[in-house]
Formats: structure tokens, sequence, C-alpha cells
């Protein structure tokens, strides 16, 4: 593999692309208009900027990471790519679209993966004439220092597809973990309710959004508390997630909190708009 296209530019489909450019892979990172990818190219250029402040790259590896990343509006630039990863909205009829617009566009030979949070494979896969070479390939937010990948085999992936994925990810410094399909597959399953629940205490008021957070950072050892977490993910995506898992197990252990989509509602997503349980203007 050469070269790799991701689709979308955004919390995580720019982490990806710099995890693979790192890994002196050619990227190309597709959005829907010039100035989401404008905002997305002022955040890598800061990301990479504040690494080199810490001293941890050089000048010479950051303009040399820069050289393998290109970014572009036009689905075309993926007739030539070895591989698709997909890192757009978590929503089932996009991500078919989208696909369905790969599969004309890449090689025969090209495997399409999807970065979804929850939704099922085999469904996205459906919208291709290539089911045995489409399979979830599964990054953590964030993504540049995350080492888990969850390889997500859907009911056509082909075992070749699948050792070529877990091949790769350990090639771009990944542990992968093959799963298979099941909403949520495993960490989402446990740790998207787990954010619910503590959004949840705030929202009745057992403790103040610090409080939930500084009692799981303590009690518990999280890196970070369960309303932080939330706000680093996005929480429209932790909304999409709790409703996938909702709606195919039916079970009401995993009903959304109401506090949470209210606030997808009011527009604050966390981190990426600014405002979610803290503000970060
Ligand atoms: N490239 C390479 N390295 C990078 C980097 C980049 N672009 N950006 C940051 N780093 C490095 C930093 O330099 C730092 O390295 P050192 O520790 O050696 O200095 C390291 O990565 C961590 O960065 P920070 O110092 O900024 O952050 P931190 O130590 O405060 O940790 C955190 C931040 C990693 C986010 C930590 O709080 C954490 O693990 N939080 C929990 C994250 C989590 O649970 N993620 C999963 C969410 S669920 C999900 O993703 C699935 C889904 O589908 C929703
Ligand atoms: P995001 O909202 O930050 O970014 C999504 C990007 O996709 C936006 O820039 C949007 O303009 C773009 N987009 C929308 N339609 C597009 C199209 N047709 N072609 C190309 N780009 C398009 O979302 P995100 O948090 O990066 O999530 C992306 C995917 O990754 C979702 O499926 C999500 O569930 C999954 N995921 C998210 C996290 C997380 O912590 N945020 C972690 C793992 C997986």
């Amino acid at each position: 593999m050469r070269k790799v296209i991701v689709i979308g530019g955004g919390t995580m489909g720019l982490d990806i692309a710099q995890v693979f450019a790192r890994s002196g892979y050619e990227v190309v990172v597709r959005d829907i208009n010039d100035a989401i990818i404008q905002a997305s190219q002022s955040r890598l250029i800061k990301g990479l900027d504040k690494l080199v402040a810490k001293g941890k790259m050089d000048e010479a590896a950051k303009a040399d990471l820069l050289g393998r990343m290109s970014f572009t509006t036009d689905l075309n630039q993926a007739a030539d790519a070895d591989l698709v990863v997909e890192a757009a909205l978590e929503d089932l009829e996009l991500k078919k679209s989208i696909f369905a617009e790969l599969d004309a566009i890449c090689k025969p030979e090209t495997i399409l993966a999807s970065n979804t949070s929850s939704i099922s494979i085999t469904a996205i896969a459906s919208a291709t004439k290539r089911p045995e070479k489409f399979i979830g390939m599964h990054f953590f937010n964030p993504a540049t220092v995350m080492k888990l990948v969850e390889v997500i085999r859907g009911a056509h992936t082909s075992d070749e597809t699948c050792a070529v994925i877990t091949e790769l990810a350990r090639a771009i410094g990944k542990e992968p973990v093959e799963v298979n399909e099941a909403p949520g597959f495993v960490v989402n399953k446990i740790l998207i309710p787990l954010i619910n629940e503590g959004i949840d205490l705030f929202y009745t008021g057992v403790a103040s959004a610090e409080g939930v957070d500084t009692a799981m950072r303590l009690g518990a050892n999280h890196p970070m508390g369960p309303l932080a977490l939330g706000d680093l993910v996005g929480l429209d995506v932790c909304l999409a997630i709790m409703d996938t898992i909702y709606q195919e197990t039916g079970d009401p252990k995993y009903r959304a909190s109401l506090l949470l989509r209210k606030m997808v509602r009011a527009g604050k997503l966390g981190r990426k708009t600014g405002i979610g349980f803290y503000d970060y203007r």
C-alpha cells in the first residue's frame, strides 16, 4: 500500500491522516468544502507547531510529514488510492452514499474501511459491490496518541482483508484487536454508556460536572472524567453511538441522557464547537 485517502478532515480524519503520513504513506484528506479544509489545515499546522515547540519534532520532519499530506474536495482523487479510511459523520445513509460513490471510483483491489464508532459494517458495505473488501478500522481519539485499532469484520469481510488491515495497523504503530460486528463493538459498548451515565449524574444533580469528572479521575484512575471525555469525543458522536446501540439492542439501559440530546440540539458539541460541558473558547 502506498496511497491512502481519508474521507473527512474532522476530529478523527485529520489525526488518522497524520498517523498514516507519519509512517511514510501518501495521504489525501477529502472534505466537502474549502472552508472546512482550511480549518482542518490550520489545526494540523497548529498541532505540529506544538510538537516542534515541545522538541518532539524538528522542522525537517514537519516539512516531510506535510509533504506527504494533501487536501481536496474532489472524491475522484480516490481513483489510485490503495486504501480508503472513511471518517465522515456517524450516519448510516451518509456513509452508504459515500461508499457507493467510492466503489465506482476506486480500483477493484482497493480496500474500503470505515472508522464508524457503532454502525453495522455489513449495512455500510451493502452500498458497495465489494463487501469482502469492506472492513471497520476503528481508531480512538486522539488517534495520533491512542494505541488501539479495532479491526471489525462485517458478515462478508474476507480473511485476507482482515489480515491486511491487521498487519497495516501494526505497520502504523497501533495494536489491532479483531472484533466481530456488534453495535458499539467492544470499547464503545462500554465507554459511551459510561459517559452517558456521567452526564445523567450531573443532570439529576448528584454532583457538579467537575465533581463527576474529579470523582472518576481520582476514584477510578481514568485519565479524564466522563464529561470531559464526552467533550473530546464530540457530544453529537456520543449521541449517535447511544442511539445506535439503543436501536439495535432495544435495551432501555442504553437510552441516551435527555441532557445529552438537549446539548446536541443546542449545538453544544464539546471541543469542536468551543463549548460543551466545559468552555474551550
Ligand atoms: N502526533 C504525535 N504525538 C502527539 C500528537 C501528534 N499529533 N499530539 C499529541 N501528541 C503526544 C504529546 O506530545 C504527548 O506526549 P508526551 O506525553 O510524551 O509529552 C502525548 O501525545 C499526550 O498528549 P498531551 O500531553 O497533549 O495529553 P495528556 O498527557 O494530557 O493526555 C489524552 C491526553 C491522551 C487525551 C489522555 O487524557 C487520555 O488518554 N484521555 C482518554 C482518551 C480516551 O479515552 N479516548 C477514547 C475516546 S472513545 C473513542 O475514541 C472511540 C469512539 O468511537 C468515540
Ligand atoms: P467530525 O464532525 O469532527 O468530522 C466529520 C467530518 O466529515 C467533517 O469535517 C465533515 O465536514 C466531514 N464530512 C461530512 N460529509 C462528508 C463527505 N460526504 N465527504 C467527506 N467529508 C465529509 O466527526 P469525527 O468526530 O471526526 O467523527 C468521524 C467518524 O469517526 C464518525 O463516524 C465517528 O463516529 C467516528 N469516530 C469518532 C471518534 C471521536 O472520538 N470523535 C472516535 C472514533 C471514531
